[in-house]
Formats: structure tokens, sequence, C-alpha cells
């Protein structure tokens, strides 16, 4: 049996956010049946947690229009969480009545990505996020929150550690159970993520933070390891590199998920995916897409297959 390196977790979980996250930045419409299609592959391939869907408004990101649909047409199995993003009570009702297993809340370390992306103030996000955590603990779905550009933001510039903190402790004040750090615009560094993550764990405890990159800069898996070095054990992380954010400028796609599990399983961590079949779903859906594939591991076994 292989030993993951001294102080690296033993296990870490991916959450595939590539139909959510990757697919909202497709400027054509991509047909349900592929959306379906790429999360049952995904789901094939070993991933247990996914974004599946967003309940937004369909005038902001019409690729998410078909939420309802997607969740309604996909087979629920145990073990396997799909979850949904909402911005406010009615997307949580709305993903609720998909039977979305957790809600993903969103706000921003800056207020004027917070503004462009969801059109209110970080404060204000917050109290739209209040009833939601509250009706989906009487349901029991899980909330997680996510803090966009938490290392940088493509207008103001440079983002204080304190300021991810301060939305993290929002958050956790209106029990969001488990938070992501997200790096929007992909511009941080090792040191400097590892700052951000030690800031929000005086806020959330290790287990319950998890690390969301993009590779626009080239540093996302780096930021990754440096997020291993300190014990985190969860990332999201998306198929063939798909993605983007609609606001935010210039973002390319997220991590790879190739990219993170040939990291992760070249260091001995244990993720429950099969690589190979995982690349064979990244050429896939790029195939679908008509582009080469985001992600230097996948095209690299993929050659070589
Ligand atoms: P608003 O204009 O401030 O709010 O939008 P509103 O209440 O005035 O509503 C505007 C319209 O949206 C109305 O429709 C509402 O009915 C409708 P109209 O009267 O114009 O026909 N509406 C909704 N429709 C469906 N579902 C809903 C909903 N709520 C209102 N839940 C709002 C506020 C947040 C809705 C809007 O700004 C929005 O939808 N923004 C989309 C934001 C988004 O999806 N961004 C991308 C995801 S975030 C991301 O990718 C980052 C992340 O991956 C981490 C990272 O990388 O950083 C998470
Ligand atoms: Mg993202």
């Amino acid at each position: 049996m292989m030993h993951s390196a001294a102080g690296l977790p033993s296990r870490v979980s991916v959450i595939e956010v590539g139909p959510r996250d990757g697919l909202q930045n497709e400027a054509q419409f991509v047909a349900t049946d592929v959306k379906v299609e790429l999360i049952e592959r995904l789901v094939g391939a070993g991933i247990r947690k996914l974004e599946v869907a967003a309940f937004v408004s369909p005038k902001w990101v019409p690729q998410m229009a078909d939420g309802a649909e997607v969740l309604g047409r996909l087979s629920r199995r145990p073990g396997i969480a799909l979850a949904a993003l909402v911005p406010n009570l009615r997307g949580f009702d709305a993903a609720a009545a998909a039977r979305a297993d957790e809600v993903v809340v969103f706000s921003a370390a800056s207020e004027t990505f917070c503004q462009k992306n969801i059109n209110c103030s970080i404060a204000e996000s917050i109290e739209r996020f209040a009833p939601v955590c509250k009706a989906a603990q009487e349901r029991g779905i899980a909330v997680r929150g996510s803090i966009s550009c938490s290392l940088g933001c493509p207008y103001e510039g440079e983002v204080q550690p304190q300021a991810v903190a301060r939305v993290a402790r929002l958050m956790k004040d209106i029990g969001v159970q488990t938070i992501g750090v997200a790096d929007t615009i992909g511009v941080g560094t090792p040191r400097a993520t590892q700052r951000a993550f030690e800031a929000v764990l005086a806020v959330y405890p290790l287990q319950e933070i998890s690390g969301h990159f993009h590779d626009t800069y080239g540093q996302a898996i780096a930021n990754v390891y440096a997020c291993l070095e300190m014990g985190v054990s969860t990332f999201d992380a998306s198929v063939a590199g798909l993605g983007g954010c609609p606001f935010a400028r210039g973002a390319t796609g997220n991590v790879a998920s190739e990219d993170v599990v040939y990291l992760l399983h070249g260091l001995g961590i244990e993720t429950g995916i099969e690589l190979a079949r995982l690349v064979q779903t990244g050429q896939w859906i790029s195939g679908v897409l008509g582009r080469r594939a985001a992600t230097r591991a996948g095209n690299a076994i993929s050659a070589n297959s």
C-alpha cells in the first residue's frame, strides 16, 4: 500500500464543479442531455460530490436555466451528494424542490465583485443567506458558503486575509456549515494562499474549509499543494478545466480535476476517483464543446493511452 507524504492528508475529497462553474460560462447553451450525461460520467469515475446546478436569475446566467430538469433527471445513489448554487431564498426553494442535497451560498471578499456578481453588498448578501440557512437547517439540507475573490479582485486588486476571514465569520454566524475559499481570478500564489486560509482557520476548523482555485496565472496546482501542506482535505475542481466566471473578466477555467487527481495520487493520497475514467470524461466533454481540454495531465494521459 502506498502511503502519503508526511504531514499531508491521507484522503482528499474532490468536489466536481464542472457541470456548474464550468458550464455556466459557455456562450452556447449546452443541452440538458449533455449536462446529465456529464454528471453521470463523473459519478461513474468515482466523484462523490458535484455542483450540478445554479438557481440564479436566468437573465444573468442563461446556461443554468435548466437546473431543475438536470436535478430531476439524475439518478439518486447513496453516498452521492448533488449541490446547487443559490443566491437567495427563492433559489433555495427551487433547489429544495429539485431535491438538491446541498446548497451553496456565495458572497465575496471584495465589495465591488459582490455587487457585480449578485447585485448587492456583502452585508446584504448575508441578509439574503440567513433565511436560506434557516430553511436548509429545517429541511436537513447542507449549506456550504463560497467566498469569491479571496486572493484578489478584478476590480479592487489586492484582497487582505482579514477581509476573507470577516466574510467567513459573517457566514459562520448565520449557520453556514462549511466554507470554500475561492481564488476566482486565479491570481493567488502559495504563501498568499496559506495566509488567506490561516485567516479563515480562525473561524472554521480545517475539516470544514475547502479550496477553490482557478488556473488563470498557472498557480492553481501550487496553491492546492500549499493547502495540502496545511492539512486542507477538500478541493473544488472542474473536469477538463472548464469554466471561468461570467462576472470576472479574463478569468480562465477552474483548476482541472484531472490535474488535481494526478497530483493527489502521485502524493499517495486517496480520492476514490478512477483517473483514467475522469480523463475520458474530460476528453469527451471537450469534444462535445469543440475544444481541446484545458488539462495538462488529462491531455498527456489521453495521448499516451
Ligand atoms: P437582482 O437583479 O439584484 O434581484 O438579482 P431581483 O430580486 O431584482 O431579481 C432580478 C430578476 O431575477 C427578477 O426577474 C427575479 O424574479 C429574478 P425579472 O423580474 O427581471 O424577470 N430572480 C431569480 N430568478 C431565478 N432564481 C432566483 C432568482 N432571484 C431573483 N433565485 C440575483 C440578484 C442574485 C438573482 C442575480 O444577481 C443573479 O442571479 N446573479 C447570478 C450570479 C451568478 O450566478 N454568478 C455566477 C456564479 S458565482 C461563481 O461562479 C463563483 C464561484 O464559483 C466561486 C469562485 O470561483 O469565486 C462560486
Ligand atoms: Mg469558480
